[in-house]
């Protein structure tokens, strides 16, 4: 495998936007918009409760629905969370996993994103495993040594065979929602760096299998470059994707 032969992933990461009615609006002008461009793999990450609304939308066209985050237990007292199998009953295909700002202001950890991985896999769910490091650390030099530590305790576990089924996404925290978007040679480094990670751990053959995603301000005006890059297999998208015309530009530079 190699670039050209890797799964690209478009996915739009609402966060805690858009309520049922407003996230069906979206979808609505979404998928009219992106019918025939089977060049990517198109992704919406909604908030839960837009979960029914959208995947009944979306059920026959190229949009795939996914969720945020993910419990990692089956089931039992856990007040407020959502388990794997719930998601998958659901018609949700695929889940962000330790997402900056889950990290930030929730509380995860290395640890317990390893076992949300192995959750959603362990339902059949895609698993989007969000890995980054913050301004200060790329100001220290170390983004290479926190990237790749994140990506390997995530992975802690995780069978060659399910790896493949991972999609990560290189997303540098001060790059997300400020505007600020990482050069596509850091892009590319960094993705490379985490490919090179998957190689020591799996071997070449399923590092230059996985898709791996940049995530930072993304938008049409550098959507096109950053997707360019022999790393880049996609996007990780958040504000760029609240507007059906901008995410299917970012769509179209995929294509
Ligand atoms: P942004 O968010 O595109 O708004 O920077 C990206 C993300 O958090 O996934």
């Amino acid at each position: 495998m190699n670039k050209a032969t890797r799964k690209a992933v478009i996915a739009g990461n609402w966060k805690m936007n858009m309520t049922p009615s407003e996230a069906l609006k979206l979808v609505s002008e979404l998928i009219p918009a992106v019918q025939g461009k089977n060049g990517c793999e198109i992704v919406v990450c909604v908030p839960f409760v837009d979960i029914p609304a959208v995947v009944a939308a979306a059920n026959g066209t190229p949009v795939k629905v996914g969720a945020q985050n993910v419990h990692f237990m089956e089931s039992g007292a856990y007040t407020g969370e959502i388990s794997a199998s719930m998601l998958k009953e659901c018609g949700v295909e695929y889940v962000v996993i330790g997402h900056s700002e889950r990290r930030q202001y929730f509380g995860e950890t290395d640890e317990t994103v390893n076992l949300r991985l192995k959750a959603a896999l362990a339902a059949g769910l895609t698993p989007i495993l969000c890995v980054g490091e913050l301004l200060t650390e790329r100001d220290q030099g170390i983004t290479a040594e926190v990237v790749s530590k994140q990506t390997k305790v995530a992975l802690l576990g995780v069978a060659p065979e399910d790896a493949r089924r991972v999609i990560i996404a290189y997303e540098p925290v001060w790059a997300i929602g400020t505007g600020r978007t990482a050069t596509s040679e850091q892009a590319d480094e960094v993705c490379g760096i985490i490919r090179a990670v998957l190689a020591d751990l799996y071997g070449k053959d399923t590092a230059e299998a996985v898709t791996i995603q940049y995530g930072g301000s993304m938008k049409p005006s550098n959507a096109a470059e950053l997707l360019a890059q022999y790393n880049v297999d996609g996007g990780l998208i958040g504000g760029a994707s609240l507007k059906a015309s901008d995410f299917t530009a970012i769509i179209d530079a995929a294509q």
